[in-house]
């Protein structure tokens, strides 16, 4: 792995001599047990994090030690080695960190349910010595919240990447893979190193062409780059393949025709790849062909798929991201919200058990805020996935910095309560995915402060229990380092920055009034209104705001359990940040602070820009604190972003004025 500023929060930075000396009793032996891939990797990630943080050099063995040793391998080969030593249960790709006695030697055990765990468990380690904690009384099990924690790139085979905002592809070029993965590597060790076990490489608007036979070979080389970092490959398919690149006249998914088809080309695939993870589906949605073309449905679909793996224990993502895409604005039902709850919902109980549903944090497209898809609760007997967003789309696309482990986590804890139970979303899932759409750029992200939300991202996956403030202090003190002065300010700029951005672009549930047909990016709150694509927010002269109500509205209310629908059927109780996501009011409506909607929007706008510019001021305090290329590059970008908030805040209230008529209490709005 070259050292050459790809490391991102692996950068192993020189200990001062004060925090490195607690560390001087560490073992300067290893003992390997085993030669899988994962365990060799941690080998060499331990031996290269010890020599970087402490200048520490370590020697690696397979032998019986006779002295104090670091201790990595599968619980079952430990206890067969060691008789004496019991791990304690652990799931697949848990992790068991530990002093023992082996022998009359000291041991520091890294022990794994599956051999990803002493790999995890090492970057554990190596993360706490970054943080300069304390590890004589080290003694933890830690077990992932989901067994599937995957990566989805939306990588074009010609090197472009949809909604990729940090350069071209790490995996494709010209139609093909690339000829150098090294960047592919250093991907899955960064992935590794917060617990990610998968990563699907290509667009979920996929290119048939995918698993042609003359892929395959290029594929599996992808899969050689991830193996020694025990991430899984995967790819988007297309429902259509058998039939548009295939050879057949029909892809339909009940005839046995397409059936063998796909159990051919895994077999196939398999041949080429026996770890291959699985499969990703986009069907039915935003132009692409599915099930409905011969009246099948996304079960039929999902399981002709899921049977043609099985042997292989592949799995099927099946996305929930299904709606029609010319929805008739003047009907005051037709909701999109509605879209994924309405066509899942009646389906539950018939998805084969290695087909888990993704489903989008929340009912419409990653926008700055929404509400938990109902579907999570809505589909009891299915395994689910949560498809966050880590690439910033509808959120700034990296030229912002947003840090959003807050909004995730908000989704994470909404409680569905299915059948009256306490149960929060991430109790719900086999399944966590992230669009990351990293690119070639340097910093995988192109803006080092982003690089919190992969990060962040992995954590989560891993525990969905850890706060957002406690993720982004970790990732500070590998990032920048351990003083508590850059540590606290930057801390403050990251957890301000998701509530500033929405308060400049789109507060109160309006979502991110970008420009919904283009790039989805800077303000053009006209492009929501009056057209197919069911974004509206209903912004009229008599007021703002959907209706989703059951008693006046599209219903979609009505897709929460009981429990919540209370939360939500009436404004009275809808809180102010959803508001005008489930009703429509006029802007004179008061909110439960008091202002009336328009120029609660009104100061919100001002209030966001101004935390936007304040985060210029505080990064600037930092200047001799950080070195001067990152201290430049994150200046640059926050003073962009600074003046693009001015923009976004000035956009918006003028439209606001001019389509309520309501001046601004304070009389800023409208004098450009
Ligand atoms: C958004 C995004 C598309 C993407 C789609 C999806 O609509 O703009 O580029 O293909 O989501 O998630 O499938």
């Amino acid at each position: 792995i070259a050292e050459d500023g790809h490391d991102a929060w692996l950068r192993y930075a020189r200990l001062h001599e004060a925090t490195a000396k607690q560390f001087q009793s560490l073992p300067k032996l290893v003992v390997t047990l085993g030669d899988s891939p994962p365990i060799g990797s941690a080998q060499t990630e331990l031996k290269r994090g010890l020599a970087r943080m402490l200048g520490r050099e370590i020697r690696a063995s397979k032998q019986t030690p006779t002295q104090d040793f670091i201790l990595l391998g599968v619980r079952d080969q430990i206890e067969e080695m060691f008789a004496n030593l019991h791990v304690p249960e652990l799931a697949p790709d848990g992790f068991w960190l530990d002093w023992t006695e082996v022998g009359g030697h000291k041991a520091l055990v890294i022990a794994g349910g599956s051999d990803r765990g002493p790999l995890y468990g090492t970057f554990a380690l190596l993360g706490k010595i970054a943080r300069g904690e304390n590890l004589e009384t080290l003694d933890e099990v830690q077990n992932p919240a989901a067994p599937l924690r995957w990566i989805n790139q939306w990588d074009n085979l010609d090197g472009t990447i949809e909604r990729g905002y940090a350069g071209p592809s790490i995996f494709f070029e010209n139609g093909s893979v690339r000829a150098d993965l090294t960047r592919a590597r250093e991907y899955a060790r960064l992935l590794a190193s917060v617990g990610l076990n998968g990563c699907v490489v290509n667009n979920v608007n996929a290119d048939p062409r995918i698993l042609d036979d003359a892929f395959i070979p290029q594929l599996a080389r992808i899969a050689d780059a991830f193996r020694p970092y025990g991430v899984k490959l995967g790819v988007s398919v297309n429902l259509s393949m058998p039939k548009t690149v295939g050879g057949l006249d029909t892809f339909d998914p009940l005839d046995p025709r397409v059936q063998a088809w796909w159990a051919h080309k895994f077999d196939a695939l398999y041949r080429a790849i026996p770890d291959f993870g699985g499969v990703v589906v986009k069907a039915d949605s935003e132009g692409q062909l599915g099930p409905s073309a011969y009246g099948r449905t996304p079960v039929d679909a999902a399981n002709v798929i899921a049977r043609a793996l099985r042997p292989h224990h592949g799995v099927v993502f099946y996305r929930a991201f299904v709606y029609n895409h010319h929805l008739d604005w003047k009907d005051p039902k037709a909701d999109r919200a509605r879209a994924a709850y309405d066509i899942f919902h009646p389906l539950d109980g018939r998805f084969d058990d290695n087909v888990i549903v993704q489903i989008k944090n929340g009912p419409i497209d990653f926008q700055v805020r929404e509400p938990a898809s109902p579907l999570f609760g809505g589909v009891k007997q299915t395994s689910k996935a949560i498809e966050l967003q880590i690439t910033q789309e509808y959120l700034g696309q990296q030229r912002h910095t947003v840090y959003l482990a807050p909004m995730w986590k908000q989704t994470l804890d909404f409680d569905m309560h299915v059948d009256g139970h306490d149960t929060p979303v991430k109790s719900l899932l086999r399944g966590v995915v992230g669009v990351a759409n990293v690119g070639m750029d340097a910093n995988w992200l192109a803006n080092h402060l982003a690089m919190a939300n992969l990060y962040s991202f992995g954590r989560l996956a891993w525990d969905s229990n850890l706060s957002a403030e406690a993720i982004v202090d970790e990732w500070m003190r590998l990032t920048f380092g351990n003083d508590p002065e850059v540590v606290q300010k930057v801390r403050e700029i990251q957890m301000e920055s998701w509530p500033a951005y929405e308060h400049y672009t789109g507060p109160l549930g309006l979502q991110t009034l970008t420009n919904i047909t283009g790039p989805h990016y800077g303000p053009a709150p006209e492009s929501q209104e009056r057209n197919g694509w069911g974004q509206w927010i209903r912004a009229e002269h008599d007021g703002v705001g959907m209706d989703r109500s059951v008693s006046t509205g599209t219903g979609f209310v009505g897709q929460y359990s009981a429990e919540a629908q209370k939360q939500f059927e009436t404004a009275a109780a809808t809180p102010d940040e959803l508001l005008l996501f489930f009703h429509h009011v006029p802007y004179t409506y008061k909110l439960h602070g008091g202002k009336t909607v328009i120029q609660a929007i009104y100061d919100f706008h001002y209030e966001g820009a101004a935390q936007a510019n304040e985060f210029v001021n505080t990064w600037e305090t930092l200047e001799r604190k950080i070195d001067p290329d990152r201290y430049q590059a994150v200046l640059a970008q926050l003073s962009y972003q600074a003046d693009h908030a001015i923009v976004w805040r000035d956009a918006i209230n003028d439209w606001c004025l001019r389509t309520s008529g309501i001046s601004d209490a304070q009389d800023r709005v409208g004098h450009h």
